[in-house]
């Protein structure tokens, strides 16, 4: 990757002062360039950080040092460039699907006329499946739709950067595995950059082009999915790589996640370089004769 990244967050930390004195680190020295288009998701345990750095990127927190750089500028608080969808879907329950998207995009263009927000909305409205429904209200519609709405609102604003922490985590499991699907597609066809936390496996590997794995000390490995980029949740399990890329990601948070600070302990370990791994079956002409009988 030698392109310039869009967002690049550099030497990031962040600490809590103590009660009765000192600071706790939740995170220190994070690097990571994110390419435009990119698809990042940061997986790690509970309490490791997750939404403290999304709330950074977002402008919503402070680091306590380093910087996140988007398109060349430091940000330096909240700005519609970086539009965020949460856990719950955060609508204005007195306006309508389409009255909620159009009141986020017309403040990102004011220039812009009553009917082309109106064409501009109804775009995003029909990309999440929503289309009949603009004139509901939230409390007519079910969770997975009001996360829908969430998700047309925040890409309607064609922000640089999408953020999402845990969106799809409240809903029930259909839902979720459609919404999953749905994201996908809509940011590939968009080129959408984002950058979600799931502590979900599997959402990691149908959505993401690259996972970040975290650990309670240092940011530890990032792994490029090695999965089609068509990849549909249904048939993934049956690819050669869904297995060692899922059983990878499973040693890590069960087991690596802890032991991390040991495994790099006295070897040269630079935070701006982590590993990258790439896991895949091994190819069919490596195998050994006495296993491919
Ligand atoms: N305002 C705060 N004051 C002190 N500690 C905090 C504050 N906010 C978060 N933390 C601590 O920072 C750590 C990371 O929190 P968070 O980013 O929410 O984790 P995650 O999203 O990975 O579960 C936690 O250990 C939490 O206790
Ligand atoms: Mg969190």
């Amino acid at each position: 990757m030698t392109e310039k990244p869009l967002i690049s967050i550099e030497a990031l930390a962040r600490r809590y002062p103590k009660r009765g004195g000192g600071e706790t680190t939740v995170f220190e020295d994070l690097w990571l360039p994110i390419q435009k288009g990119e698809f990042v998701c940061l997986i790690g345990h509970s309490g490791c950080g997750k939404t403290t750095i999304l709330n950074v990127l977002a402008g919503l927190d402070q680091p306590s040092s380093g910087s996140v750089i988007v398109d060349g500028r430091e940000i330096s608080g909240p700005s519609l460039d970086r539009a965020v969808i949460f856990q719950g879907h955060s609508l204005l329950p007195w306006m309508t699907v389409l009255g909620n998207i159009a009141f986020a995009v017309s403040s990102r263009r004011p220039e812009w006329s009553r009917e082309t927000v109106r064409a501009h909305c109804q775009r995003y409205v029909d990309l999440v499946h929503l289309s009949g429904s603009e004139h509901k209200k939230p409390s007519e519609l079910s969770g997975g739709m009001k996360q829908r709405v969430g998700i047309a609102r925040a890409l309607a604003i064609e922000p640089k950067m999408l953020l999402m922490d845990e969106p799809f985590s409240a809903l029930d499991a259909l839902t979720r595995g459609s919404l999953q699907e749905e994201a996908r597609r809509i940011c590939r066809e968009t080129g959408q950059t984002v950058f979600m936390i799931t502590h979900d496996i599997d959402e990691a590997m149908l959505l993401a082009d690259r996972i970040v794995l975290m650990t309670n000390g240092p940011q530890a490995e990032i792994v490029e999915n090695p999965l089609p980029r068509d990849r549909l949740a249904a048939s993934m399990h049956r690819h050669a790589d869904y297995y060692p890329l899922r059983n990878h990601l499973l040693e890590f948070l069960v087991t690596r996640s802890k032991s991390f600070a040991s495994e790099i302990e006295g070897r040269p370990y630079d935070p701006r370089k982590p590993a990258v791994v790439r896991p895949c079956a091994v190819a069919e002409d490596k195998v050994p004769a006495a296993a491919s009988v």
